[in-house]
Formats: C-alpha cells, structure tokens, sequence
C-alpha cells in the first residue's frame, strides 16, 4: 500500500488513552481499513501487543473474503501486517446482510482471543454496512453492546453515521468521535472489489490438493448437503477456521465428499462449515450459492 495521507484531525487523537477494543466505522470506502492501519501504527508506540481485527469478510485485508482475521503484533517495532498469532472465523459470505450472527459471534470470539493472548488495544476494522435500512445500525449497536469498544471512530463524509454516534455520545461506557475522510481514498467499483476478493481467494489457495473426506461420524454444520463448488471452511475444535476448501465432488453412497483445500491433514478438524457461496478453483471468481 502506498504511504497514508494523514488528514490534521487523525493527529489530534489521544492514542496514549485508548485501551481495549477500538472500533473503526463508516461507509464504503471512507478509508476505514488505512485509518486502522494508522491507528496500528500509534498505538504500537502505547502498548506492548496490538491486535488488528480484520473484520471486513467482503474485501479483506489480512485473511480471505468469507472470514475475518484477528492478527496479533508480536513486538513494539513491527511493521504492516501483523507477523504474530492470527485466527479466523468463517461468516461463509461476503457481507454481513443476512450474516449478522456469525459476524457479532465471530467478532466476539476473535477479541476474546486477542485479550487472551495479551492483547491490550484491539483494533477492529468492520465493514462499511452502516445504513440504518440495510440493517447498519443495528449490527454496529449490537457489536457495541457486545464488545464494550473503549471508543468508536468514525469516519463520515456527510451525516450518514450520525444515527449511530448520537447515543454514544451521550454514554458513559463507549465514547464515540468522529474524523475526516482522506481526500487520497480511492473509491473501488464493483469490478475492482470482485478483483480484489478473487486475488485473495488465489492466495489462499496456493498449494492446494485434492482431499477427500468421510463426512460421517464428521460435524457438518449446518449439514452434509454439499453443492459443486460450494465454498466451506474447516474448522478446529473452538471454531477458528484452519482453512477454506472447494467442493469438487460427492459421492452420496460413500458418504465422502472431495475438496480441492491448502489444508494439509485432516487432523485437527473437527468440524466442516458450509459458505453460501460458490468458488470457482481456476478463476476465484465468488458468486451466491
Ligand atoms: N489516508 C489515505 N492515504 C492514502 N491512501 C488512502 C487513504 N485512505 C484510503 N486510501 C486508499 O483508498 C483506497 C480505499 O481505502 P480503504 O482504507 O481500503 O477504505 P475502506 O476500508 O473504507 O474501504 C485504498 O486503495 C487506500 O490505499
Ligand atoms: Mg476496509
């Protein structure tokens, strides 16, 4: 990524005073993942581990779409990205509308993870679904609620997240501030973000095989109704995911299904997770179920 272009008003921010979770909103392409990496880079100065929440399953910074990644800093100098523990939970698509519980849930599990490996400021980089009427506000409040965030930042062109910051406002638990959008975004159409999902889909699948699993005896969740080219994560004991896979056949007599997945062993997966997309394997291109 090309160097930050910092507005006066980021400056004006008393990091030294932010602890626990910090939440970064605002709408699409309001700069919100460039915020957070600067705030990174401030906040390091204050504390000894930092935790960075990728919590944007649509264009992810630090994981593939369909998950969100916690990625934790490992020493005070360290640069972009994060080089310490990550974990991942799996939404299995790529926007939280219709997708909410997993996203609050996962969210939840990622910054407790974080605090539990020493995480004092836990940066969380959400998605730009903030319209009220597409159910913006109530996913922020309810992550608010949930996460108890030291304090929201929000970046805002016009008054479009004044329905969220006004109670918080008025809160004694959460403050809430809002700063300028940087005149260096670059808005991203949906061509691009199709791109940009498809070219971290690529990477998350280098080095793949194929797998084949025996699904019975097996946690399918929500159950063994496996599509071509399904998209499903494999998933640990705790639910962190340890990796994505592709559906590339079935055989409903066997009770097997063959996965096209980096995942190198099946020891450790205790459960395999169905998306609600389709992924294709030579071009990544994602598309609804
Ligand atoms: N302050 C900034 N300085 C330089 N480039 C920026 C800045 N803010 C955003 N950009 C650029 O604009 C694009 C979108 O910004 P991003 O932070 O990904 O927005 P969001 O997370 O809200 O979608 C990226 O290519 C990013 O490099
Ligand atoms: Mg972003």
């Amino acid at each position: 990524m090309a160097s930050i272009e910092v507005p006066p008003d980021w400056e004006n921010l008393t990091f030294s005073a932010m602890a626990g979770v910090i939440l970064v909103i605002g709408a699409p392409d309001t700069g919100k993942t460039t915020f957070a990496r600067y705030l990174y880079g401030q906040l390091m100065e204050h504390h000894q581990q930092v935790g960075f929440l990728d919590g944007d399953m649509g264009q992810a910074t630090l994981g593939p779409p369909t998950t969100m990644t916690l990625a934790m800093a490992r020493t005070p100098s360290e640069s972009w990205p994060p080089q310490g523990h990550r974990f991942r939970t799996f939404v299995g698509n790529i926007s939280p509308r219709g997708h909410m519980l997993p996203t609050v849930v996962g969210a939840h599990k990622l910054v407790q993870r974080g605090s539990e490996k020493g995480a004092t400021a836990i940066i969380y980089d959400t998605t730009g679904l903030v319209a009220a009427e597409h159910g913006g506000g109530a996913l922020k409040r309810a992550l608010v609620d949930l996460l108890q965030p030291d304090v929201v930042i929000g970046l805002q062109r016009g008054s479009e997240l004044e329905h969220l910051l006004v109670p918080l406002r008025c809160s004694r638990c959460t403050r809430a501030v809002d700063r300028s959008v940087s005149g260096a975004v670059q808005r991203r159409d949906v061509a691009a973000r199709r791109a940009h999902r498809a070219e971290q889909f690529r990477h998350a699948f280098e080095g793949s095989r194929r797998m084949e699993i025996d699904w019975s005896g097996r946690a399918v969740i929500p159950g063994p109704s496996f599509a071509h080219h399904q998209l499903v994560a494999l998933e640990d004991a705790r639910g962190f995911v340890l990796g994505l896979a592709i559906v590339t056949g079935r055989d409903s007599g066997r009770q097997t299904v063959e996965l096209h997945t980096p995942v190198a062993s099946l020891d450790g997966v205790d459960t395999v997770h169905l998306g609600d997309v389709t992924l294709d394997p030579e071009t990544f291109r994602d598309e609804p179920l």
